[in-house]
C-alpha cells in the first residue's frame, strides 16, 4: 500500500473509534507526566521477552540488540505520545508490523507486549496524576484509542506482508519443485509467450541443441529452431491450436541446432493460462532421431537387401555373358587383325563393355553391406588420392583444385577407402558439370557435430550450381543429370558418410541466389555461382 493509502486507512480508522483532536492534545498533555517512567517500562518491556524462548528467539543480535532496541522502543513510545499522527506517523507505524514479519515474530507476541505496555502506561498515569479524575479518565481512554488504533496499523501491515511472505514462499516451493522436476526430465523443454518468444529453456534443450538459454531467451522460437518454412508454418499452427485451449500430444518436426545438425521431435504442448503475469505455451520435446534413424535405416537396408540379392544373380549371369562375350572379342580381334576399321569397331565394343562391368559394379558397391575400417587420417590425403585417381578423366582438361585449410586440423577416424570413394563421385560430377577452366574450391574448418568435435569440409565447384530440384535430389539413389552413369553416385557418398555417424548435404553456396566462391587460378574468388557439398565428419568414432 503506499503511504497515502495507508493514510487514508488510518484516518477511516480514527473515525471508525471515535478519535479527535481533543483526544490528540490530551495524549500530549500525558507525555511529560510519562517522561520519567518510559525507561521502567523499556526494561519491563524486554525483561519480559526473555523470560519467553518463542518471542527471545528472533533476537539473534544478543544484548547488543537489545539495547539497539530499548532506543527504537523509546522513539517509539514518545512518538505515540507527541505524535503529529500524520502520514509519516503512519507510515513508520505499519514499518514496525513488515518488520516483524520480516524477523519472523509471532503477532502473538506483539499483542501481548502491547497489552503488558498498555498496562504500564496507564498505572503510572494513574499514579502520577494530579488533576481532574474526569479528565484522567477522558486522557487515559485517549491513550487507549491511540494504542488501539497502533494495535490495528500493526496487525495490518502484518497480515498483508504475512500473505505477501506466504504466497512469496509457496511460489518459491512450487518453483523450486517445478525446476527440479523440468531440469532432471530428459527432455526438451520449451516455454513460450503468445508471440513465440522464449520464456523458458530448459538445461536438457541447452545440452541438445548447444544453444544457451541467455542466448535464446526473448528471442523469436520459430525463426530461431525451424528454417523450413513449411515446418514453420505448422509449428505455429499447432501452438495457435494449444493457445486456444486444445493440447498437442505427438506433433513431430525437425529442429536445427547450433552447429546445424537437426534433431527430429516429438512434442506435448499445453497451454499455460497464467505463467510469469501471462499466457504461455508449454511444449515438452522427446528427440526421436536415432528412432526415426533407425527406422529408415531398416527400411533402406530391406530396399539394399532385395537390390543386393538381384544384383548378386544378374551380376552373376551377366559375369558368365560378359566373359563369353570377351573370349569372343579376342578370338574375333584375330580373324581380322589386318582390317584396322573391323579393330576399331573391337575396340569400341569393348570400351562399351567395360563400361557395363563398371555400371553393374557401382550398384553392387551401392546395395552391398560394408563394414567400416577406421583410421587417424589427414583427410585432404584422402581427397588428393581421389584426384589423382582421376587421371584419366582429367586427361586434356584444365582442371584444379585449390584447398583453403592450412591452420586447420584436419585429422578425422575414418575408413580411408570408403571415404576416397566419396571425394571420387563428388569431383567426378564436377569434372561432369563444368566446362574448363574447373577449379574446385576444397575449404575445411572446426565444427561440432551433435555436440562433439568435427572436420567440416566443403567441396565447391565453379560450374553452373545445381537447380533446386537438383539439390533436393542429389543424393536419392538413380537420380543423375549426367548420361552416362547409374545415378549412384552421390547416393553411395551419403551412405559412407552415413556410416562414419557424419553428415553431407548440399551447401548454402549453392542456393539460388548466392554467389558461390569458385576460386580462381590465383585463388581469388569468382563470381560465378557453383555447386557445393559440404560434409560433416566427426573427429572420432562413436
Ligand atoms: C508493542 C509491541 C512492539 C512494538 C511497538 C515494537 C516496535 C518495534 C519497532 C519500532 C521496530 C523497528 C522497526 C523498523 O525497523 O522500522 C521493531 C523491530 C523489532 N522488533 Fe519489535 N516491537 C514490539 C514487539 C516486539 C516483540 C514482542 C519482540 C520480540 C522479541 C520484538 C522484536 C523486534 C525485533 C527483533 C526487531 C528488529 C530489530 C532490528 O532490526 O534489529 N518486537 N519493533
Amino acid at each position: 500500500m503506499s503511504p497515502d493509502d495507508l493514510f487514508r486507512r488510518y484516518q477511516e480508522l480514527q473515525r471508525y473509534v471515535g478519535w479527535t483532536d481533543d483526544d490528540a492534545g490530551r495524549v500530549r498533555g500525558m507525555a511529560s507526566i510519562l517522561e520519567p517512567c518510559l525507561t521502567d517500562l523499556i526494561e519491563d518491556f524486554y525483561e519480559e521477552i526473555q523470560r519467553h524462548p518463542q518471542a527471545l528467539q528472533v533476537i539473534t543480535g544478543g544484548a547488543a540488540q537489545i539495547e539497539r532496541l530499548k532506543g527504537t522502543l523509546r522513539g517509539w513510545l514518545r512518538e505515540l505520545l507527541h505524535g503529529p499522527y500524520d502520514k509519516e506517523y503512519v507510515a513508520r507505524r505499519w514499518r514496525v508490523g513488515r518488520r516483524h514479519v520480516e524477523i519472523g515474530l509471532d503477532q502473538v507476541y506483539t499483542n501481548v507486549a502491547l497489552s503488558r505496555l498498555r498496562r504500564g502506561l496507564l498505572k503510572a498515569h494513574e499514579q502520577l496524576w494530579l488533576g481532574d479524575p474526569q479528565e484522567a479518565l477522558a486522557t487515559r481512554r485517549a491513550l487507549n484509542l491511540l494504542l488501539d488504533l497502533d494495535l490495528a496499523m500493526i496487525e495490518d501491515a502484518y497480515q498483508a506482508e504475512y500473505l505477501a511472505w506466504r504466497l512469496a514462499l509457496a511460489k518459491e516451493r512450487s518453483d523450486a519443485a517445478f525446476r527440479t522436476l523440468v531440469e532432471a526430465a530428459p527432455c526438451m523443454i520449451v516455454i513460450l509467450r503468445q508471440d513465440h518468444s522464449i520464456l523458458y529453456f530448459s538445461p536438457f534443450a541447452e545440452r541438445l541443441t548447444g544453444y544457451k538459454s541467455a542466448e535464446v531467451l526473448g528471442k523469436d522460437y520459430l525463426s530461431m529452431f525451424m528454417d523450413e518454412p513449411g515446418v514453420r508454418e505448422d509449428v505455429r499452427r499447432d501452438i495457435g491450436r494449444v493457445k486456444e485451449g486444445l493440447p498437442s500430444l505427438g506433433f513431430e518436426n525437425p529442429i536445427r541446432c547450433k552447429d546445424g545438425s537437426r534433431r527430429h521431435m516429438a512434442w506435448n504442448r499445453q497451454r499455460l493460462p497464467d505463467y510469469e503475469g501471462g499466457l504461455a505455451v508449454l511444449s515438452v520435446g522427446q528427440d526421436v532421431t536415432s528412432l526415426i534413424d533407425a527406422q529408415q535405416k531398416a527400411l533402406q537396408a530391406e530396399r539394399l537387401a532385395a537390390i543386393g540379392q538381384m544384383m548378386a544373380g544378374l551380376a552373376h549371369e551377366s559375369g558368365n555373358a560378359l566373359a563369353r562375350s570377351q573370349a569372343c572379342l579376342e578370338m574375333l580381334a584375330m580373324e581380322v587383325q589386318d582390317r584396322p576399321e573391323a579393330i576399331e569397331l573391337i575396340e569400341r565394343t569393348q570400351k562399351a563393355q567395360d563400361h557395363l562391368q563398371q555400371l553393374y559394379e557401382e550398384v553392387r558397391s551401392y546395395a552391398a553391406p560394408f563394414k567400416l575400417e577406421l583410421e587417424d587420417w589427414d583427410v585432404a590425403l584422402i581427397w588428393r588420392q581421389a584426384w589423382e585417381n582421376l587421371v584419366v578423366r582429367r586427361q586434356g582438361r584444365d582442371a584444379q583444385i585449390h584447398e583453403e585449410c592450412q591452420d586447420v586440423d584436419r585429422r578425422c577416424a575414418i575408413d580411408p577407402f570408403r571415404l576416397e570413394q566419396v571425394f571420387r563421385n563428388i569431383l567426378d560430377n564436377s569434372l561432369s558439370a563444368c566446362l574448363d577452366p574447373l577449379r574446385i574450391t576444397i575449404c575445411c574448418t572446426s565444427a561440432a557435430l551433435a555436440g562433439r568435435p568435427a572436420l567440416r569440409i566443403s567441396i565447391l565447384d565453379n560450374g553452373p550450381g545445381l537447380n533446386p530440384e537438383q539439390a533436393r535430389r542429389i543424393f536419392e539413389p538413380f537420380f543423375t543429370t549426367k548420361t552416362k552413369g547409374t545415378g549412384l553416385g552421390m547416393a553411395i557418398a551419403r551412405r559412407i558418410i552415413d556410416a562414419h555417424s557424419g553428415q553431407i548435404a548440399v551447401g548454402t553456396a549453392t542456393e539460388p541466389g548466392s554467389q558461390g566462391a569458385g576460386a580462381g587460378p590465383d585463388g581469388t574468388a569468382s563470381s560465378k555461382r557453383g555447386a557445393e557439398i559440404v560434409i560433416i565428419l566427426p573427429r572420432q568414432a562413436a
